[in-house]
């Protein structure tokens, strides 16, 4: 089974994916994780990621189908795709690559994405994700699990979710239609706890 999670900017799609990577065995793999890792690590792709992440703007989808054709290593099972694809293009590359067999399409009006995104903090350490909102941490700044600091990301500033939203609005939402004419679109609503999103999601993988 491949599993691909599908949605705008904070509806929650790492949140279930680290659930759902405990809970099915599947292997994780986002592309937003592996870039800004590679910025962090000042790569040759992260300092060219940079700068479109800064702005909201997506990464060219040729860079993007290079890297996941290089983590997806010639095995065809077992992957949970976690903000890939994000254009139509990138779609049909990773068709190439391996088949879909399930799209989960986290949905969430622009401004509870706003909303989330704003108050979203990240450990630097382990890259644990807390919200002030929602799930704030037992000590402001600091990592429950590690003790790290909780920073906020760069594109997590308002002007720069609009933009994201916008980006998302253009060029990822016709996924919405293409997976559905293939038969493999999940609707959840995205505004739900996480536990229930996780609930409705697992019985569908349970078959
Ligand atoms: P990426 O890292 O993929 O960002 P994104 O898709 O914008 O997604 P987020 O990580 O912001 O949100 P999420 O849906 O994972 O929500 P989360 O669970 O964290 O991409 C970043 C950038 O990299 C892009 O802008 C682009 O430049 C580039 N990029 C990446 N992939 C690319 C690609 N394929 N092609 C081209 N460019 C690419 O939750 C958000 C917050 O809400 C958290 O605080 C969380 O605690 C809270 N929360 C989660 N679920 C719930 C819930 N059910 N109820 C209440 N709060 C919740």
């Amino acid at each position: 089974m491949n599993l691909v999670l599908l949605g705008p900017p904070g509806a929650g799609k790492g949140t279930l994916a680290a659930r759902l990577v405990e809970e099915f065995g599947l292997v994780h793999l986002s592309t937003g994780d592996i870039l800004r890792e590679e910025v962090a690590r000042g790569s040759k792709l992260g300092k060219l990621a940079e700068d479109y992440m800064d702005r909201g703007e997506l990464v060219p989808d040729e860079v993007i189908l290079g890297m996941v054709q290089e983590r997806v290593d010639g095995e065809t099972d077992g992957f949970l795709f976690d903000g890939f694809p994000r254009t139509i293009a990138q779609a049909e590359g990773l068709e190439r690559i391996l088949p879909v067999h399930l799209v989960v399409y986290l949905d969430l009006p622009e401004e509870e994405v706003v909303r989330r995104l704003s108050a979203r903090r990240v450990c630097k350490q382990c890259g644990a994700n807390y919200n002030l909102l929602t799930q704030p941490p037992g000590v402001p700044g600091k990592c429950d699990r590690c003790g790290g600091e909780l920073y906020q990301r760069p594109d997590d500033r308002e002007e720069v979710i609009r933009n994201r939203f916008r980006v998302y609005l253009e060029q990822s939402a016709p996924l919405v239609g293409y997976y559905e004419k293939k038969g493999l679109l999940r609707r959840v609503d995205a505004s739900l706890s996480p536990d229930e999103i996780f609930r409705k999601v697992a019985e569908v993988l349970r078959g």
